[in-house]
C-alpha cells in the first residue's frame, strides 16, 4: 500500500505520527499499531464502529449510498444474472469462474454433500424441540470429530477441502435439522439437483414420492442465498476470524460463527421482524407499534430497520422485496396480510422524522421473513438458513486471514475501570 499522508496525534505533550493505509474504496484508516509501544496508550471503540479489524479484498459495502459489492461485483448484478455457486466460487477465488472451473467447482461440492451416516445419531441426541440454531452449532462444531483430514490449517490442501466439505455440507445439516424437528427422515442429497433445489428437496421431500422442484421457488431461494453470502466484516464473520486467529480448527470456527449469528441484533432479525409483524397483524396497529419503537422507555425496535452500516436502502432489502413479490405470486398468494403489513409499516416509517433523521431503513431482514415463509419453512429454520449462505463468506473471509503472512491472534484491550490495587482481607474481617 503506497502511503498518501501522515496524520498527527497529540497527546501528553507528545505529537505521534500516523501513517495512513490507502482503501482501493471507502475510507482510508488511520495506523495505530505502534501507539500503544510509542505512547502507552490505547484507543477506545466498543462495538468497532471506526475501527477496522483486517484488511479484506472479498467484500465492500458503501452504507451511505446504499451499494454491496462482492469482490467488486455489484449485487444486484450477481443476483439477476448470477447463481450461488458462481457467487461462492467469486467471493473464495477471487474471480468468476470460466465455464469449465464452473464445472469442476460444482462436481467438487457435489461429491461432499453427503454426511458421515455417524451424524445422523448426533441429531438423535438433541430433543426433538430444541432450536434448529442449536442443532447447528452442535453438529458444525462436531464436524471437526468427523473430519479429521481437514483440520490441519497449515496444510493449504486441508483447507480448501474443509471450504469444500462445510459450503457442500451445510444443507444437508441444515435439512437434517429440519426433518429432525418435523420427524420425518432425513434425506440424502441429490447431486443432479442445483445447490438451492438440492436443499429445498431435502428439506420439502419425502422418500415415498418424487419431489418436484418448482423453477421459481428454486430460483428464489438461490437469491436469497446469494443476498446473504457474505457481508464484510458482520459480527458473525469477525466471530470465525477472531475465532480462527487462534488456530481453531476451521470447523470450530464455523460453529462460533453459527452462534454469533444466532442472536436477534443480526441473523436473528428475520425470525424476530416476522414475529412482529404477526404481532402488529393489520395495518391499523402500525402507529401504536411506530410509537413504541420511538419510546426510549420502551426496549421495542421496529425489527428488520436500521444497520449498522447501511444509512440508505439496504440493496438486499430492494432484492429481497422483489423476490417476496415473485415468490407470493407463483404461489397465488394475493392478499397476504403479513406483506400488507410491511408494506403500510414500511411507508409509515420512511416518512416518519424519527426513522428519517437517525437514517433508518427496512435491512434484508424485513423482507426475508416473509419470503421464507411462503416459501414453506417455519421461523426457527429462517437463521439456519442465513447461515447455509453466509458459510461462504466465512470460509472465504477465514481462508483469507490464513493466507495473510501478518496475520496475529486477534486480542483487543481494554479501558479498565475497576478497583485500584488493595490488600485482600481475611474472612473474619470482612
Ligand atoms: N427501531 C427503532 N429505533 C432504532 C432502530 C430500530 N430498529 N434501530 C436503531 N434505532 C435507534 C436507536 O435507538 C438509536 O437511537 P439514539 O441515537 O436516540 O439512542 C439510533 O437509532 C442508533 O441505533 P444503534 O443501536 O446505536 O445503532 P447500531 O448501529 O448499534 O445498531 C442495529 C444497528 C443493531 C441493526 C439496530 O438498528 C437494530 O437493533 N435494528 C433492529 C434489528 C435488526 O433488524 N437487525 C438486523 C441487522 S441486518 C443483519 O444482521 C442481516
Amino acid at each position: 500500500m503506497t502511503k498518501k499522508e501522515t496524520a498527527t496525534l497529540t497527546y501528553n505533550g507528545n505529537t505521534y505520527d500516523l501513517n495512513v493505509l490507502n482503501a482501493t474504496m471507502g475510507p482510508d484508516v488511520l495506523d495505530i499499531r505502534k501507539l500503544y509501544a510509542d505512547a502507552n496508550v490505547f484507543t477506545y471503540d466498543p462495538g468497532f464502529t471506526a475501527t477496522a479489524s483486517t484488511t479484506s479484498k472479498i467484500t465492500y459495502i458503501d452504507g451511505g449510498n446504499g451499494v454491496l459489492l462482492y469482490r467488486g461485483y455489484p449485487i444486484e448484478q450477481l443476483a439477476e444474472k448470477g447463481d450461488f455457486l458462481e457467487t461462492s466460487y467469486l467471493l473464495i477465488n477471487g474471480e468468476l469462474p470460466t465455464h469449465q472451473q464452473r464445472k469442476e467447482f460444482e462436481k467438487t461440492i457435489t461429491n461432499h454433500t453427503m454426511l458421515h451416516e455417524q451424524i445422523f445419531s448426533f441429531y438423535k441426541g438433541f430433543r426433538r424441540d430444541a432450536h434448529p440454531m442449536a442443532i447447528m452449532c452442535g453438529v458444525v462444531g462436531a464436524l471437526s470429530a468427523f473430519y479429521h483430514d481437514s483440520i490441519d490449517i497449515n496444510d493449504e490442501k486441508q483447507r480448501k477441502l474443509a471450504t469444500i466439505r462445510l459450503i457442500a455440507k451445510m444443507p444437508s445439516i441444515a435439512a437434517a435439522a429440519y426433518k429432525y424437528s418435523v420427524g420425518q427422515p432425513f434425506m440424502y442429497p441429490q447431486n443432479e439437483l442445483s445447490f438451492a433445489g438440492n436443499f429445498l428437496r431435502m428439506c420439502f421431500g419425502v422418500p415415498t414420492e418424487e419431489y418436484k422442484s418448482n423453477p421459481i421457488l428454486t430460483r428464489a431461494m438461490d437469491r436469497i442465498f446469494i443476498l446473504h453470502a457474505d457481508h464484510e466484516q458482520n459480527a458473525s464473520t469477525s466471530t470465525v476470524r477472531l475465532a480462527g486467529s487462534s488456530g481453531a480448527n476451521p470447523f470450530a470456527c464455523i460453529a462460533a460463527g453459527i452462534a454469533s449469528l444466532w442472536g436477534p441484533a443480526h441473523g436473528g432479525a428475520n425470525e424476530a421482524a416476522l414475529a412482529m409483524l404477526e404481532e402488529i397483524g393489520t395495518p391499523d396497529r402500525i402507529p401504536e407499534y411506530i410509537e413504541r419503537a420511538k419510546d426510549k422507555n420502551d426496549p421495542f425496535r421496529l425489527m428488520g430497520f436500521g444497520h449498522r452500516v447501511y444509512k440508505n436502502f439496504d440493496p438486499r432489502a430492494t432484492l429481497m422485496q422483489k423476490t417476496a413479490h415473485e415468490v407470493l405470486g407463483e404461489l397465488g398468494i394475493k392478499d397476504d396480510p403479513l406483506m400488507e403489513t410491511a408494506r403500510e409499516l414500511e411507508q409509515v416509517a420512511l416518512n416518519d422524522p424519527y426513522f428519517i433523521e437517525k437514517k433508518l431503513y427496512p435491512n434484508i431482514d424485513f423482507y426475508s421473513g416473509i419470503t421464507l415463509r411462503a416459501l414453506g419453512f417455519p421461523t426457527s429454520m429462517f437463521t439456519v438458513l442465513f447461515a447455509v449462505a453466509r458459510t461462504v463468506g466465512w470460509v472465504a473471509q477465514w481462508e483469507e486471514m490464513m493466507e495473510d503472512p501478518k496475520q496475529k491472534i486477534g486480542r483487543p484491550r481494554q479501558l479498565y475501570t475497576g478497583p485500584v490495587t488493595r490488600d485482600y482481607v481475611s474472612a473474619s474481617n470482612r
